[in-house]
């Protein structure tokens, strides 16, 4: 039965997704600010320090490995400046049913498109089964940049408005069986959705209120049970809300984040701190410097 993005979604009904426990990350030798394809990148076209972004990138490689994800990398290629942010390429996932796919992504910067391909051959090596979007439909999509998984549970959320365009949400309810519940996103410093949603376990997801709309809230508000509001300033400036939780009790963000860490911490999360100021110059931050995988 193809299921429509719909209003809203009764969680314990929908099916038990095991969370992944694998990570990929691309490493940094070729990233820099080339170009200006957000507004966090202006000013910053080459800005980056490079030996800096190893040192950050290895600590966070290093965190996931502490933590006991097993992680996996991919070489970053030449030319392909933004290809560590990994998240943005593919949207991976498991049915029900335990079978695991991967949906490649369409990008929306003519920049970025070459990236995908390095994605797909990693997960056809991993067996996965890879979907492209269907080349006679129109429509942008950005993987887990835009697409989030609810943890725990078979339900999409879906960012729009930027990057990702709506419609390819729908083709996902009708022909891959997603749940999805799309949200717009209404300022374009938040462009991707896990600039300003973070779902840090099946109850609980930090936000940034000001990037969506008043039903896209209601939608968050009605789905999580506890909502974590970042202060504007540590989710404008420091990405608060592109934290990442990898097993719903750690939480992996951007040192600074003061007023953010101590709600996380009063929820009972243990909030570990790392050091990615050199790729907020390109608009990114821990989430989309990774991507889970089952
Ligand atoms: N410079 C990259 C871009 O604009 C940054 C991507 C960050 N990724 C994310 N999921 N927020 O595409």
């Amino acid at each position: 039965m193809p299921t429509s993005p719909s209003a809203s979604y009764d969680l314990a009904s929908l099916p038990v997704i095991p969370l992944p426990g694998r990570v990929l990350l691309t490493s940094p030798e070729h990233f820099r600010v080339a170009y200006v394809i957000n507004p966090h990148m202006e000013g910053n076209i080459g800005e980056v320090d490079h030996d800096r972004a190893q040192v950050q990138w290895s600590a966070l490689r290093d965190t996931y490995e502490r933590l006991g994800i097993e992680v996996s990398v991919i070489e970053g290629a030449q030319g392909l400046p933004d290809m560590v942010f990994c998240a943005n390429q593919t949207l991976p996932y498991r049915t029900p049913g335990g079978e695991r796919g991967v949906v490649l992504s369409r990008m929306y910067a003519h920049q970025r498109k070459p990236e995908v391909a390095h994605y797909a051959a990693f997960f056809e090596g991993e067996g996965y089964k890879v979907q492209a979007l269907d080349t006679d439909l129109p429509g942008d999509f950005e993987g887990m940049g835009d697409a989030l998984w609810h943890p725990g549970r078979y339900l999409l959320w879906g960012g729009y408005g930027y990057r990702t365009d709506r419609g390819v949400y729908e083709r996902f309810a009708d022909k891959l069986g997603f749940p999805v519940l799309p949200l717009r996103l209404t300022d374009p410093e938040f462009y991707h959705l896990d600039t300003c949603l973070c779902p840090l376990d099946e109850m609980t997801a930090l936000i940034y209120p000001g990037a969506f709309d008043d039903e896209g809230l209601d939608l968050i508000r009605t789905h999580f049970e506890r909502v974590i509001e970042a202060p504007e300033d540590e989710a404008r400036s420091l990405f608060a809300c592109n934290a990442h939780s990898p097993d719903g009790q750690h939480v992996l963000i951007q040192r600074g984040c003061t007023e953010t860490n101590e709600k996380l911490r009063e929820a009972g999360y243990e909030v570990i701190e790392l050091d990615t100021d050199e790729f907020l110059k390109s608009g990114g931050s821990v989430f989309c410097m990774k991507l889970m995988f089952w």
